[in-house]
């Protein structure tokens, strides 16, 4: 019986590529997300933020210095000053690229819009996920959201029937930032993230009107029991960032929903899949 269990959480377990195949192509790149689609992914996973213009743009830090051979903060910048960057060479500047597929195209580790990733979604020709991370920045109150919302809608996927049939979900930090969302689209499915378990929340429950918690693989390892808690109350569970083989063992055991990682292909591998 232990075994039919674990097998059949092995097959049903979502796995969704951080900032897309982020271990073997440079992060929030096309060529990352190609390579996880390539590779199999259940979904795909991607930050986003407000350039100076109005753009979404898939960038994890504030600013672009890590991510790109440019500096300044993406909120400062216009789309047309990122599009000069290069998100690719950070990988390799010392080092041969350890990724299979070196980018061939220019677009391809150039700045990556939201809209591009929509496309290359819907041009997919299978059903990819997409859970899209609002990240929290202060100085655009409310716009995030907006023109997520409005982007959403240019590609239908503003209003789904229902939040299960859902292809695309709203992660976040910030309750406030998802609470938005919902106000605006009552059917999307909402993330909330968690670094630390709130004394707030200790009991299993989250922010009134989200559906799924997506805690850290350090909240899982340190507190089974607060998971346990979770799904008790009828919460999915999304954990990130999941990347060791023995931590995908624990997330399995646990019957968690979805596996965020930066290795999509070694994990499906390791699930048999
Ligand atoms: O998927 C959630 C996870 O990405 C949150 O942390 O810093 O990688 O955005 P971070
Ligand atoms: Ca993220």
């Amino acid at each position: 019986h232990h075994d039919a269990v674990t097998h059949a959480r092995q097959q049903s377990i979502q796995v969704v590529a951080h900032r897309g195949a982020s271990e073997e192509a440079p992060e929030h790149t096309l060529a990352a997300y190609k390579k996880a689609i390539e590779d199999g992914a259940d979904a795909l996973e991607c930050d986003v933020r407000l350039t100076a213009d109005g753009h979404l743009v898939c960038v994890h830090d504030r600013r672009v210095n890590r991510t790109s051979n440019g500096r300044g903060a993406v909120s400062a910048l216009e789309l047309a000053d990122l599009a000069a960057l290069d998100f690719g060479s950070w990988r390799n500047r010392d080092e041969e690229p350890d990724w299979e597929h070196r980018p061939e195209d220019r677009e391809d580790t150039s700045v990556l819009t939201l809209e591009r990733l929509l496309e290359l979604v819907a041009d997919s020709g299978r059903r990819v996920e997409l859970a899209i991370e609002t990240k929290h920045p202060t100085r655009w109150a409310g716009q995030v959201e907006e023109r997520l919302l409005v982007l959403l809608k240019r590609f239908g996927l503003d209003a789904p029937a229902s939040a299960a049939d859902s292809p695309v979900r709203i992660m976040s930090f910030s309750a406030r930032s998802l609470h938005r969302v919902r106000a605006a689209s009552s059917a999307l499915p909402t993330v909330y993230l968690m670094q630390f378990v709130s004394p707030r929340l200790r009991d299993g429950r989250l922010p009134a009107g989200v559906r799924i918690a997506g805690p850290s693989i350090r909240i899982v390892r340190n507190h089974p029991a607060y998971i346990e808690r979770l799904k008790r109350a009828g919460h999915q569970v999304h954990v990130w960032t999941v990347n060791e083989p023995e931590d995908v063992d624990l997330c399995v055991e646990l019957g968690i929903d979805a596996i965020i990682t930066n290795r999509p292909r070694a994990v499906l591998r390791q699930l048999g899949r």
